[in-house]
């Protein structure tokens, strides 16, 4: 943290950026959070009015009297997909082009918003025909692709509740989303293209539907991607193509009240079971519109390139709805940044000339070292000069790796938007405002307008800028989770704690505000969960997922920094049969890995896999995981270890492989 701390170079917007910006200047950033600050429903109420279309005007907006299940615009009626398409058509854009796409092996596919809206409403009225309704829920299995957005639209139009699933998740991983949605159909595809390499999709989907508890689900509707051999089940199965062939291009929407859940995104806890983050229609779209204005400074004349994945939260908010829902360009991408080469993304910047791209830190640093290692695929071997704005999201951005993005990637000329969220806050939270905020690498400034963000000690009080504590949020915002789904209890804990005083929104992260500046740095997680280029993993999943290993006895797991990831996760186990060591340790250290990779994903294999007879714990038991930490650092233990029950423990497990 410490360099962090003293960072103090400060990069201006450029004064053109600013000219044009949405939010031009502090000024204009410090007169919308006044005008929050002064009528909080009367800011969020003109901003819904002026952003969404609705068939219905609300006639309330906030309602507070459950806290925290709080509602927003909630007797007003809309629509999702009507926002990002028919309403664009409407204004003329029915001919400009919605989505570049760009395949694995480089072809090109566009569609304008007219076929967009096309094929939405032929899978909208598809699904419709299989009986899926306002409500149920849809599971979505799929690599990046059009089709997957289609699926996704096409949900949102016929009020369906989507999940989407991300492709490197486990059968067992999808099962258990299954399960706990309790989908009646999955949407998936033969095959996903990745690096040149077919990789599994509707045998993993087979796979995990003969799991068990999966009787709901009626239907699998299957992506031709590669025309791999998959086996199709009679009854069950069926091909997108066939489904849509004979469907009309026009959908009625499903008319949803506001709070109509829009999808459950699965996600990471401190617990060994994932949790469904359900998320509103109009609260939700609303942020989904702002930050795509305000963060992203988006124009009619941008190409915007996000390269998460629709798998991810950011892969909903800003490809499935912000960018469609703001009528600009967008590009999808299907493929890895390293294929053909580490010079893909530039590559791509140049042939498509995007004007903004947002991706992950863990991205950028890999490509660094990449470039450091061939020359011809460093940024500057190719015309990024269409570029305006950069963006950094999932991970803190390190000074280094955001000074070789701004320079070698924005010449020096495009704000970087370093954008803290989680999927369950919906959108951005804490970020620059490109055309406003003065940059400090590392820091993601200040909190959105309207975004009441503050830093409180362990019994929710404020504590003063420069010292650090827990980041919490103190008003509710449109696009926040709304609960857990089938675990209201477990929403009402892990966010709304009674120790904060039961109002706070609990990021789960800690932060620090510079004395001088105000600006946060966020400094980690609090809590069990780790980052792993970005990709959120809770140790007890991992846990969990180890012990079920017949080998295993026990298994704790922490994470360690590193320098590519961000973190890497540090498995230290106790086998039922004893102490392996040499060759033995490895055979059984990559048999675990595997394990891992196959219950939940390839994302969850431990990097390191350390064996002990026995674990650091307490006299009452309990395993001393901040010794581990520092273990998996490969530092010297020199906190207080007379409350352990076994010291000798910490030489053994110091041993790496
Ligand atoms: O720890 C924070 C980190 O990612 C967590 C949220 O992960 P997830 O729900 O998977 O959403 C990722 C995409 C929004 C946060 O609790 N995080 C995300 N963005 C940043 C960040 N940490 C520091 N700086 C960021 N810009």
């Amino acid at each position: 943290m410490e360099p962090l701390m003293h960072e103090n170079r400060v990069f201006h917007p450029p004064e053109d950026f600013v000219k044009g910006a949405a939010i031009p200047g502090m000024e204009a950033y410090n007169k919308l959070c006044a005008e929050a600050e002064k009528d909080y429903e009367g800011f969020w109420g003109r901003l819904a009015k002026e952003n969404i279309y609705w068939k219905k005007p609300f006639t309330k907006v906030l309602d507070e009297s459950k806290p925290p299940f709080y509602k927003w615009f909630e007797d007003g009626l809309t629509n999702a997909s009507y926002n990002c398409l028919d309403v664009n058509i409407q204004k003329g854009n029915g001919a400009k082009k919605a989505i570049i796409f760009e395949a694995d092996d480089g072809t090109v596919t566009e569609a304008t918003y007219q076929d967009l809206l096309d094929r939405v409403c032929k899978m909208a009225n598809a699904l419709r025909k299989m009986g899926i309704k306002s409500g149920d829920r849809v599971i979505i299995y799929m690599s990046m692709s059009i089709e997957g957005i289609v699926a996704m639209q096409a949900c949102a139009r016929i009020g369906a509740t989507h999940s989407v699933v991300f492709g490197g998740f486990s059968a067992k991983s999808l099962q258990e989303r299954i399960v706990d949605v309790g989908a009646v159909a999955v949407i998936t595809a033969d095959e996903q293209l990745r690096g040149g390499k077919a990789l599994p999709l509707k045998v993993i989907v087979d796979e995990a539907l003969a799991l068990g508890e999966c009787e709901k689900v009626k239907n699998v509707i299957v992506y031709k991607r590669t025309g791999g051999n998959i086996p199709m089940t009679a009854g069950r199965d069926s091909w997108m193509h066939d489904v849509v062939a004979n469907e009309s291009t026009s959908c009625e929407p499903e008319w949803v009240s506001a709070e109509h859940p829009l999808f459950v995104l699965y996600t990471s806890g401190s617990t060994g079971k994932p949790k469904g983050v359900q998320h509103s229609t109009g609260g939700y779209l609303l942020w989904a519109i702002l930050t795509m204005k305000w963060t992203f400074d988006i124009k009619p004349s941008d190409i915007f390139w996000c390269t998460a994945d629709i798998g991810w939260v950011t892969g909903h908010s800003y490809i499935t709805y912000g960018p469609l829902a703001v009528g600009c360009t967008e590009i999808v991408f299907e493929g890895v940044p390293t294929y053909p080469n580490a010079g893909r993304f530039w590559d791509m910047i140049a042939k498509h000339q995007a004007t903004i791209f947002y991706t992950a830190p863990t991205a950028i640093r890999s490509l660094i070292k990449a470039a450091s290692g061939d020359e011809s695929i460093h940024p500057k071997n190719y015309d990024l000069s269409s570029l305006r704005l950069l963006g950094s999201v999932g991970e803190p951005i390190n000074p280094e790796a955001w000074m070789w993005y701004y320079e070698h990637v924005g010449g020096s000329r495009c704000p970087i938007a370093d954008t803290f969220w989680q999927t369950e806050t919906g959108g951005h939270m804490i970020s620059p405002m490109p055309g406003a905020t003065p940059m400090i690498p590392g820091s993601c400034t200040l909190p959105l307008p309207g975004i009441m963000a503050a830093i409180v000690d362990e019994a929710g009080h404020d504590v003063p800028n420069g010292s650090g504590g827990i980041l919490v949020v103190k008003r509710p915002w449109p696009s926040m989770i709304r609960t857990i789904w089938n675990d209201a209890d477990r929403f009402v804990k892990s966010y709304f704690p009674e120790e904060l005083g039961g109002t706070l929104y609990l990021a789960g992260d800690g932060a620090i505000r510079n004395k001088d500046t105000g600006y946060f740095t966020i400094t980690g997680r609090i809590d069990d969960v780790l980052n792993v280029s970005g990709h959120r993993m809770g140790t007890m999943e991992i846990e969990s997922c180890l012990v079920a290993n017949p080998l295993v006895a026990e298994a704790a797991v922490v994470g360690r920094p590193d320098d590519m990831t961000g973190e890497a996760i540090c498995a230290f186990v106790v086998l039922k049969g004893g102490r392996p060591t040499g060759d033995e340790a490895k055979k059984i250290a990559t048999e675990l890995r595997n394990w891992v990779g196959k219950e939940i994903g390839p994302i969850a294999k431990p990097k390191d896999v350390r064996f002990g007879d026995n674990l650091p714990k307490t006299r009452s038991g309990k395993i001393m995981r901040r010794l581990l930490r520092v273990i998996a650092k490969g530092e010297e233990v020199t906190q207080d270890t007379s409350t352990l029950e076994n010291p000798a423990i910490l030489d053994q497990l110091k041993q790496s492989l």
